[in-house]
């Protein structure tokens, strides 16, 4: 586990989560988008698309979002959405969690969170993909650390020297309620057109 000495102690405990958008959060979402220094102005606009998509079409959109916010401020999000024409395959298209809240656990909440609301749709399988680039390297971790394994590397996808990494968790198995007890229960304040996480 990384030492998180030299940063401020911050309390997870008074997180909320929330699924229904409101009209703030594509301002939010870009911020946050950007803060990360991670994302290029390009991706930053097409994760700024997605909310604005999803606040203009509703479920329709095929957009699904857990927020978590801290005394009102955004400090994370997910973003995810049935894969058209799969048999319960999903997409976890983004995951963000602000700098200074980073490696104490809020991103592995959020994403089981969207796995539990996933499940509780009727998904089995969510794909995620990223960057091979060594900026990655932490996200990779993170998603492997979550359960997820690697299933593809398509070489130079985003550019020459730049591979993408496919993983996939299945759910099956993973959000039965034996296991629910690594899961958070609490808190999430609606859940858009996808149900209510268990
Ligand atoms: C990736 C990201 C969402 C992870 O969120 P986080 O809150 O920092 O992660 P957590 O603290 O919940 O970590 C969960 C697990 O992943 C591991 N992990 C997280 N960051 C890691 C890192 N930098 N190096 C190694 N392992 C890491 C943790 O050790 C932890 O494992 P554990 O449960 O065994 O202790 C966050 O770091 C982030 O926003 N990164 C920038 C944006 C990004 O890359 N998003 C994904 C592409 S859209």
């Amino acid at each position: 586990m990384r030492s998180t000495r030299g940063k401020h102690p911050i309390e997870l405990s008074d997180i909320v989560f929330r699924a229904d958008p409101r009209s703030g959060d594509p301002a939010e979402v870009g911020r946050l988008a950007r803060s990360t220094g991670f994302f290029s102005l390009e991706e930053v606009a097409v994760a700024v698309e997605l909310i604005e998509t999803r606040m203009e079409k509703g479920g329709d959109s095929g957009y699904h979002f857990i927020f978590a916010e801290r005394s009102g401020q955004m400090v994370g999000y997910a973003c995810f959405g049935p894969i058209p024409c799969t048999l319960a395959g999903y997409d976890l298209y983004w995951i963000v969690v602000l700098d200074e809240f980073r490696g104490r656990g809020l991103g592995k909440r959020l994403l089981a969170r969207t796995e539990r609301v996933i499940a509780a749709a009727g998904g089995t399988r969510v794909y995620v993909e990223t960057s091979c680039r060594g900026q990655y390297e932490p996200t990779r971790a993170f998603y492997e650390r979550c359960g997820y394994r690697l299933e593809a590397v398509l070489k130079d996808y985003y550019a020459p020297g730049e591979d993408k990494a496919i993983y996939r968790k299945v759910l099956v198995g993973e959000n039965t309620p034996d296991r629910a007890g690594e899961y958070e229960r609490s808190g999430t304040q609606g859940s858009g057109d996808l149900g209510t996480a268990p």
